[in-house]
């Protein structure tokens, strides 16, 4: 069936300072759900454009080591296609993070403007700049002037609510040297309480005249031609539903997926493909749940996978009409044999899924 308008130009590759992107669906920086693990098993489905990783520390990128850091982690394989996210509130740390980035062949580099978290704003950082936008168009131009590759910064509504501010910001941000914005339109104070009001988006995009990808709250293609549609924006950063749904992208940009349906229509259709390497039949949800826990235990210790794949459940349950219920059985194992039988039992047969996700458990 063919794709609508809008949905097939975010299906069209975009050049970002001089580096094709093969679309325009991204998945979002999670800090604690898009690891390394998370990421393979989402490249495994493939689909996307570029996948971001968590918010790492400037200060400390110059001596991390990857062979231990749960953040600043990658697969060889994935540098073409993986922006990293750098949070900080001093330029020339922020300068040397972004050469160890370049160093490191990362396809890009985010600066993290949005993050709210109280941890993080105490220090000047994350959305705190928003208050302070010399200081964050200084940080812009210092990175832009340490490398050569992709730099994209990522911001939110500033403190005060109105998308006047954020389109100046978003001017500052471009003549410093900003190659492409992803705007989360929500107020700094609201973490995700508040749907976010993807009209402001198209204040940012007006502003500006390079790419601006929209995110928050997008679960399936109708929210993404509704997002275009209303702000303008070139493409689409998506977050927690990539982690409810690791093969969004694939769906997404998939020639036979139904552009209308709620994705249930491209799941059956692939269903016979998604065999657990632990006999049961093909169940998509089921063959999802058992490899994000074979990825973990790649990239992880056993009680760090374990740590890990608790933080995966709750969006994942978010699926399901009982999700908490569900949600509350996924969290119960401690060892990854008891995990893969609780996947098992709660999964096989499949549970009844919604349309869109329980966001009580969209945390
Ligand atoms: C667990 C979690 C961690 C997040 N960590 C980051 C982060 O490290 N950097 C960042 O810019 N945004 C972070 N975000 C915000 C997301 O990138 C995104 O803006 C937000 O979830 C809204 O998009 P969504 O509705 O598609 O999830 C995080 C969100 C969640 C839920």
């Amino acid at each position: 069936m063919p794709k609508p308008h809008l949905l097939q130009n975010l299906m069209m590759p975009i050049t970002i300072r001089g580096k094709e992107i093969p679309n325009k669906f991204f998945l979002a920086p999670m800090a604690g759900l898009g690891h390394v693990a998370f990421r393979e098993l989402v490249a495994e489905f493939g689909g996307f454009g570029l996948l971001f990783t968590g918010m790492c520390s400037a200060r400390a990128i110059p001596c991390e080591n990857p062979k231990i850091s749960k953040v600043f982690t990658w697969r060889e394989e994935e540098l073409p296609w993986l922006v990293c996210q750098i949070f900080g509130s001093d330029p020339a740390s922020m300068a040397d993070a972004a050469r160890r980035v370049q160093e490191e062949g990362f396809f890009g580099i985010d600066l993290n403007f949005g993050c709210c978290a109280a941890a993080i704003c105490k220090r000047g950082s994350g959305a705190a700049l928003l208050k302070n936008p010399d200081l964050a168009a200084e940080i812009v131009f210092q990175v832009r002037s340490a490398v050569n590759i992709p730099l994209f910064v990522k911001f939110r509504t500033g403190w005060d609510n109105a998308p006047e501010s954020s389109a100046r910001m978003a001017t500052l941000f471009e003549n410093a040297g900003a190659d492409a914005l992803v705007f989360h339109p929500r107020v700094a104070p609201d973490r995700r309480a508040r749907p976010p009001k993807w009209q402001h988006i198209r204040y940012v995009k007006d502003a500006v005249s390079i790419p601006v990808f929209g995110n928050g709250n997008i679960f399936n293609a109708r929210d993404c031609r509704k997002i275009t549609m209303e702000s303008g924006c070139d493409g689409v950063s998506i977050g927690r539903m990539a982690v409810a749904k690791p093969w969004i992208f694939a769906a997404l940009t998939s020639d036979d997926g139904h552009p209308n349906s709620d994705m249930k229509t491209w799941e059956k259709s692939t269903q016979s493909k998604f065999n657990t390497n632990h006999g049961e039949s093909p169940n998509i949800y089921h063959y999802t749940a058992s490899r994000i826990v074979d990825l973990l235990l790649k990239h992880n210790d056993e009680k760090t996978a374990v740590k890990m794949f608790k933080k995966f459940v709750p969006c994942f349950a978010a699926n399901f009409k009982f999700g908490h219920k569900i949600c509350q059985r996924l969290l119960k194992g401690d060892d990854p044999h008891a995990i893969y039988e609780i996947i098992h039992g709660a999964l096989h047969p499949l549970p009844e899924t919604t349309a869109v996700p329980n966001l009580n458990l969209f945390s």
